[in-house]
């Protein structure tokens, strides 16, 4: 494939994916019966971003204002969708019909192997920001580890659903879900581990914030995607360097969101930990 085809297929590729989404999610606002085309659009875009010719393309294409302004454009409208998809999958829970795709599988395979060396104990209080309205990530961890787990979003009706989920799923697990900012979050400090949400478009002032609430040892997860990825995710960002160091990186080719581990730059007299 020559640079020059590659840049006419992956754009007119974007656009088209662009377009689709638009119609599908407004649609879905209209009507939220209409979500099985919102659902089948997710899954052949998630195949999409996974198809390593498709990476290369993106790659290849030079036209760099033009590629940004359609990334930022899916990245948006992407994650909107995908918020209504997890609306979906709760409903369907509570309605007593199941539904899998492979976005939820992708996530859910990801958890354990998410904090790598500084796992989750029973010991622990884990904090998720943005943790929708099928909050599977709180449900895994409270399960598989016992830790005491808290969940925030924005959404209101995120916050409803999810808090019925788990009284379907895991009614003895000890997670708490709620729509407070992390200043507000009474026992903030107590906190060990936090994951964010790939698709929490502030997530990085969100760290920053965080840098003052939280305890010294706490261990951050911001699940991200740069390059192609950022076309279904929220791409890194610089942290202040006085504030959070990124410890490690996971490159995952198989997986929607690639992983950065966030500590905290600690200051000992007078000598600077980075
Ligand atoms: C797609 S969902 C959750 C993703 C998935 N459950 C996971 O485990 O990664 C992302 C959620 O982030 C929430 N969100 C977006 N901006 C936020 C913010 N500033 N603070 C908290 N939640 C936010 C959205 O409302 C949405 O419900």
């Amino acid at each position: 494939m020559t640079k020059t085809n590659s840049k006419i297929n992956i754009r007119e590729k974007l656009e088209i994916y662009l377009n689709e989404f638009e119609i599908q999610y407004e649609e879905v606002v209209t009507n939220r019966k209409n979500i099985h085309k919102l659902e089948a659009l997710i899954e052949s875009y998630s195949d999409f971003i996974l198809n390593q010719s498709y990476q290369q393309a993106y790659s290849a294409w030079l036209d760099t204002q033009e590629k940004d302004h359609l990334t930022h454009r899916l990245a948006d409208i992407t994650a909107k969708s995908v918020k209504q998809m997890e609306i979906l999958r709760a409903q369907r829970l509570l309605d007593g019909k199941m539904s899998t795709s492979q976005y939820f599988e992708n996530i859910e395979h990801c958890i354990n192997e998410e904090f790598g060396q500084c796992k989750v104990t029973a010991n622990d209080t884990l904090l998720l920001v943005g943790s929708g309205a099928y909050p599977m990530t709180l449900i895994q961890v409270a399960k598989e580890t016992g830790a005491k787990v808290i969940g925030i979003d924005i959404d209101e009706t995120a916050v409803e659903l999810g808090q019925q989920v788990i009284n379907m799923l895991a009614p003895e697990a000890n997670i708490h879900i709620t729509n407070q900012t992390v200043d507000q979050l009474e026992d903030i400090s107590a906190v060990t581990h936090i994951i964010f949400s790939s698709t929490v478009p502030v997530k990085y002032q969100i760290l920053d914030q965080l840098y003052d609430l939280t305890n010294e040892h706490v261990v951050v997860s911001m699940r991200y995607g740069n390059g192609f990825k950022a076309l279904f995710n929220y791409p890194t960002e610089e942290t202040n360097f006085e504030k959070w160091n990124c410890a490690h990186r996971q490159l995952r080719s198989n997986q929607i969101f690639d992983i950065a581990l966030y500590r905290k730059v600690i200051t000992k007299v007078g000598v600077r930990d980075v």
